[in-house]
């Protein structure tokens, strides 16, 4: 089609200030392709020039949050998605995860952030195994169910399980080093039961060394998060798990910089004494156990999706 053509303007854009200017910009998506489309950009262009309004944006204002999301694309990469850890901490990815999961999924096991360290390939492990491989911490043997909301047992789960050192730190941040350690997957048994070693969590700060951190600094905030495993779950039939479990007692569950604490993940990771842990090994150092078991909920025809 002529480029020209393509889209008659309502009401012009000539001498517009204002009210006017706002109600011309919305009529331009007036024939747009798609209606949710649509909607999403009047929503979009009413609420961004509300905002210009309110706080009555000063040029160099704009130009400094122009500076800004230019500085949050540039240090984006395959690696490091800055855009993803800005809308983090600022809880617009708990706010979708919460309407898209947890309010529709009721009885299910709550969702939360997936978080950047996560990558596809992680090794694969049988139930005891020590995932750890390497990484540094306290011995943790966790363990649980996998279980439908109805309180089924789901054998076969892929579970999949990543997790910080005790500095605070996953695989892919030591540039260094590719080795691969504190991630893994492995498969419910028959009864839907999971369990495997690790190292016990620890507390740690999101990267905070690009514009988020400098927005966190501008804030006041602390980049912490309080202490958990990422836990992602894939039974077919089952809406998936992306969660994490957290650790009781952890001093920043209350301040976690990306909102992802729901009471319902909290468990005890319990300090034991050398001896002979749960899965019958003798461990000759202090050691802890945690136990946590994950309810999925079964897709309804019309949901159409796994994920
Ligand atoms: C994480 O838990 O790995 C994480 C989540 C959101 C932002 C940064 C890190
Ligand atoms: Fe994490």
């Amino acid at each position: 089609m002529d480029q020209d053509k393509k889209q008659p303007v309502a009401n012009g854009t000539r001498n517009l200030a204002d009210e006017d200017l706002t109600q011309a910009v919305l009529a331009t998506f007036s024939n747009s392709k798609s209606e949710r489309f649509q909607q999403i950009m009047y929503s979009l262009v009413g609420h961004l020039h509300a905002f210009v309004k309110d706080v009555e944006l000063t040029e160099e204002e704009w130009f400094k949050g122009i500076d800004y999301l230019t500085r949050t694309g540039h240090i984006t990469d395959d690696k490091r998605q800055e855009f993803i850890l800005l809308s983090d901490v600022l809880g617009v990815s708990m706010l979708v995860i919460d309407m898209n999961n947890n309010k529709q999924f009721a009885g299910a096991t709550a969702s939360t952030v997936f978080g950047p360290f996560f990558y596809e390939g992680s090794p694969l492990f049988a139930n005891g195994d020590n995932i750890a491989n390497g990484a540094s911490g306290e011995p943790c043997f966790m363990q649980g169910r996998v279980l439908s909301t109805t309180g089924e047992p789901l054998p076969d789960a892929h579970i999949e399980i990543w997790q910080a050192d005790d500095n605070g730190f996953y695989d892919v941040q030591y540039k260094e080093s590719s080795q691969v350690y504190g991630r893994g997957h492995l498969y419910s048994d028959s009864k839907g039961d999971y369990y495997f070693w690790s190292v016990r969590p620890e507390a740690y700060p999101i990267p905070n060394d690009g514009p988020v951190g400098e927005l966190l600094d501008a804030a006041n905030r602390s980049p912490m998060r309080p202490a958990h495993v990422h836990f992602m779950i894939k039974v077919p039939g089952y809406k998936t798990l992306i969660t994490h479990v957290f650790k009781d007692g952890d001093r920043y569950l209350d301040s976690d910089a990306v909102f992802g604490v729901r009471s319902s993940l909290i468990t005890s990771f319990e300090r034991h004494e050398p001896g002979v842990a749960p899965d019958g090994k003798k461990i000759d150092v202090p050691f802890y156990t945690m136990s946590y078991d994950f309810l999925l909920a079964p897709i309804k025809e019309k949901d159409g999706h796994s994920s």
